[in-house]
């Protein structure tokens, strides 16, 4: 477990270690309300229907991916990555700029 401003992670498995990669779910982020000690399962997988919270469409899409399960530790609101390509999961961290992203034809699910 790892703490970052408040962010208690749970579960993480690096994108290095899987033999699936992410889609771009969107290619914006989330704009949420968190509350302090509820679990919230970031997808990580980009195919949940739930964005940016996981649905448990990786069991079937990306089996070797999984959501990052984490709480925090005060109420916060917060932009949740939505492109998947963050490197500050779960939030995002302006990597949805990048032409890669923004210029993506994949859609998700397919
Ligand atoms: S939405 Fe993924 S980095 Fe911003």
């Amino acid at each position: 477990m790892r703490s970052l401003q408040g962010l208690k992670v749970t579960v993480w498995r690096a994108y290095s270690t899987a033999k699936s990669a992410p889609v771009i779910a969107a290619k914006h982020p989330f704009k949420v309300q968190l509350k302090s000690g509820k679990l919230y399962p970031w997808c990580s997988c980009g195919h949940s229907k739930k964005q940016p919270f996981c649905d448990g469409s990786h069991r079937k899409a990306a089996p070797d991916l999984a959501p990052l399960r984490f709480t925090l530790t005060e109420d916060k609101e917060a932009w949740l990555c939505g492109c998947k390509q963050t490197k500050t999961p779960p939030y995002c961290d302006g990597t949805h700029k990048q032409s890669y992203v923004q210029e993506c034809t994949q859609e998700p699910n397919q």
